[in-house]
């Protein structure tokens, strides 16, 4: 069925000019940009987006990461969006992201790696909320 995924593109890869390459290579994968905005998050709410990792080793770095510079949060539309976009992005850790995914073209490290994809469509859904409005995401 046709559903929708959440996706940022990270501060490392805004900073290093390639919004553009990357959304790119997102229409160009068949998916519909619904909502689109560049936006610097707090590092407070940095840690509200990824409050399910409050436990992990990584969670501080990743808030202090997170909020170093803006973001590109995306709401995408196509057939199957979520599994789509998460192959298309390629695994956590660059160094295990297969050729041609965005994480292995444009990702510097497991933590800076450049885009972020919803793991489900109840998270995509809560994701996207977090981000836009009702009236942002028509
Ligand atoms: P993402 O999967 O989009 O959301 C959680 C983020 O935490 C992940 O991308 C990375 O940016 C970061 N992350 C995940 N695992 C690690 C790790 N082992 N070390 C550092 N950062 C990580």
């Amino acid at each position: 069925a046709t559903n929708r995924t959440f996706t940022m593109i990270k501060p490392d890869a805004v900073a290093d000019g390639n919004i553009g390459a990357i959304t790119k290579m997102i229409e160009e994968a068949g998916f519909e940009v619904i909502a689109l905005k560049k936006t610097l998050l707090t590092k407070e709410r940095a840690g509200q987006f990824y409050a399910v990792h409050a436990e992990r080793p990584f969670y501080a770095d990743l808030c202090n990461y997170m909020s170093s510079g803006p973001i590109v949060p995306m709401i995408l539309e196509k057939e199957n969006a979520v599994a789509d976009f998460r192959t298309l992005i390629g695994a956590t850790n660059p160094a295990n992201a297969d050729e041609g995914t965005i994480r292995k073209i444009f990702a510097k490290s497991i933590e800076a790696n450049a885009i972020h994809g919803s793991d489900s469509d109840e998270n995509a859904a809560i994701e996207g909320s977090f981000f836009f409005s009702g009236t942002e995401q028509f």
